[in-house]
């Protein structure tokens, strides 16, 4: 039956979890040629947090939801829906039913997103939609990646940049209008080759004339400068989209909530869109890129900082792998 529960979405509560392992610039630089001045002063990163071989993707995206479940106020048993956006499922069939068990929230169905660093904000999409047609009241939306797991660690050019950790929002139905004010969403998978973790398949004979390809992921290769090229380009345009559907203006944003891949990205897309440096959420100088967890992360480091407050109007974009990007412009809060 549509609009059951109301068609409004309203984002109620956020939470995240980081391993506890750090690694330095200076410690990377031990690792690989490089240096903490090359890093920073390229990406803005100085820190990012790595899972130990026990910690597992499951862990840290259920701890990340039972925070932001705590802070919504909402019971595990009360979820209708879990989504895990995630590039990196600790099992390939999915990892969104283990975080469901992990969590108890018997009622949930669970099942994986996969949209590389965009799978946050297509997530939030996606689950508005099953809140908007009153299917189901109450989602829990985590984006987590352990992305050191496949990292060439002997790369200089991409191993510097990555760090795992998980974030997660729960997003409710209401009926004091909906906070999820617009969005847009795009792929373009002819430059797939930018930004790859691919499977690259072994020729294995089996019987007769029959030949299968069974081989294994080929760690992360990435062209730096065309996804930069395409991060700057897409981006604004994808923000300005999303903000003249919701018929909100540049001026009206409190935030701008940027997947945090590069502090020189948001630099630049925050100077296209005219916003001022003190209205740009950044946190990757403590995690680097934590691919879909990057979001949430900075979500709710921001919203426990006191810097986000109810009400406030968050311009959110995410990119990478795919390719893909996309813009969500809500409003924080119950
Ligand atoms: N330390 C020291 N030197 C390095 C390092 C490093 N870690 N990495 C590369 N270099 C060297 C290169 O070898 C090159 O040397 P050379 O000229 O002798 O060959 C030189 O630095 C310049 O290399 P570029 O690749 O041109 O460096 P650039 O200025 O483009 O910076 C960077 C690289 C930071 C990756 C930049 O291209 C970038 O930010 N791109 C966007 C990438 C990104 O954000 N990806 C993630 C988004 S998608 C997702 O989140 C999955």
């Amino acid at each position: 039956m549509l609009q059951q529960f109301g068609a409004g979405v309203a984002i109620a509560g956020c939470g995240s979890a980081t391993p506890d392992t750090s690694m330095s610039n200076e410690a990377m630089s031990r690792l690989v040629d490089t240096s903490d001045e090359w890093i920073a002063s390229r990406t803005g990163i100085q820190n990012r947090r790595l899972a130990r071989p026990d910690e597992s993707l499951c862990t840290l995206a259920a701890q990340a939801g039972q925070r932001a479940l705590a802070m919504a106020g909402i019971a595990a048993a009360d979820l209708d829906l879990i989504l895990l956006a995630t590039s990196t499922p600790d099992d390939l069939f999915g990892t969104a039913s283990q975080v469901q068990a992990d969590l108890g929230a018997t009622q949930a169905v669970a099942f994986d997103l996969t949209a590389a660093c965009s799978g946050f904000v297509f997530g939030m999409v996606t689950a508005a939609q099953f809140i908007r047609t009153g299917t189901y009241r109450n989602v829990l939306l985590i984006g987590a990646d352990v992305l050191s797991r496949w990292v060439d660690w002997s790369d200089r050019r991409t191993c510097v940049l990555f760090g795992d950790g998980a974030g997660a929002v729960v997003m409710t139905a209401t009926q004091e209008g909906d906070r999820l004010l617009g969005f847009e969403l795009r792929s373009d998978g002819s430059q797939n080759h930018y930004l790859n973790l691919a499977y690259t398949p072994q020729e294995k004979p089996l019987v007769d004339d029959i030949t299968i390809g069974q081989g294994s992921f080929h760690p992360i290769t990435m062209n730096g400068q065309e996804v930069y090229r395409f991060a700057v380009k897409r981006v604004p345009e994808v923000i300005e989209k999303a903000l003249f559907r919701a018929n909100v203006s540049i001026e009206q944003v409190d935030w701008l909530l940027l997947h945090q891949a590069n502090q020189r990205i948001l630099d630049a897309v925050a100077d296209r869109l005219q916003l001022p440096a003190a209205k740009v959420i950044s946190n990757m100088a403590n995690h680097g890129n934590t691919s879909a967890a990057s979001i949430p992360l900075a979500l709710d480091e921001a919203v426990r900082q006191g810097k986000i407050q109810p009400g406030d109007v968050i311009a959110s974009a995410g990119f990478g792998a795919g390719l893909t990007w996309g813009a969500a412009i809500f409003r924080w809060g119950r």
